[in-house]
């Protein structure tokens, strides 16, 4: 970012990993701190979506509008198809990118490099320009593929943080929970937030 542009920019995806919740939790929080979201949300993500959340995808742009329209910070929706996106390109200047929750074949494309939709795109250009990269993956059991997957991306200095709740913390509620691993999330970039009660000993 320039000293001119101050106001921080940062990509999000959601896949269709079960969770998407943990993706628009984490929209809703940068956009209320006043930070511009581009967001981009994979067919599978839609439908579940719909699953989870009871989101009507036929409308996509509409819906976006809906839900993130009166934030402070600017919610822009970019289809997943359109990989002449600002966002396909490193010379767009974003902070990085988060993909939350992220599914074993985003995360499979993203380790091999893939780039065939505008989220593997960016994911890509976030890797090649050095900026950070932060995946929420969700599945169980993990077997070896996956498990190389992740600890291929952690050694590209990938943040892997899985969304796997903690309990010492003594959640109340299913938005306790959620918001724990949104707010480890927001701890990895570095984005002050209130989420979670901090453990003090
Ligand atoms: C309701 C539902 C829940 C799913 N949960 C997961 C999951 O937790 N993890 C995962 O890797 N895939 C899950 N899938 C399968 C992915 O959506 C599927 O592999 C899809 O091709 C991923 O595409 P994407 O990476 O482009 O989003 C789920 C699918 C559905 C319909």
């Amino acid at each position: 970012m320039s000293e001119l542009n101050k106001k921080q920019r940062w990509v999000v995806g959601i896949t269709g990993a079960s969770g998407s919740i943990y993706g628009i939790r984490l929209i809703e929080t940068l956009l209320t701190a006043n930070i511009d979201v581009h967001m981009v949300i994979s067919n599978a993500g839609w439908r579940v979506l719909h699953e989870e959340l009871g989101w009507n995808s036929t409308d996509r742009e509409g819906i976006v509008k809906e839900k993130f329209g009166s934030y402070p910070g600017a919610c822009i929706y970019h289809p997943v198809a359109d990989i002449g996106a600002s966002i396909a390109s490193g010379s767009f200047q974003v902070e990085g990118m988060i993909i939350a929750p992220c599914s074993m074949g985003t995360l499979s494309a993203v380790a091999h490099g893939s780039s065939s939709n505008l989220m593997t795109r960016a994911a890509d250009v976030m890797l090649k320009e050095g900026r950070p990269l932060v995946l929420v993956p969700r599945e169980t059991p993990l077997h070896a593929i996956h498990l190389e997957n992740m600890l291929k991306l952690s050694r590209l200095g990938v943040k892997m943080i899985p969304a796997m709740p903690a309990f010492y913390f003594q959640p109340q509620s299913m938005d306790d929970l959620i918001n724990f691993v949104v707010g480890k999330v927001l701890d990895s970039i570095r984005i002050d937030h209130h989420l979670f009660k901090r453990w003090e000993g």
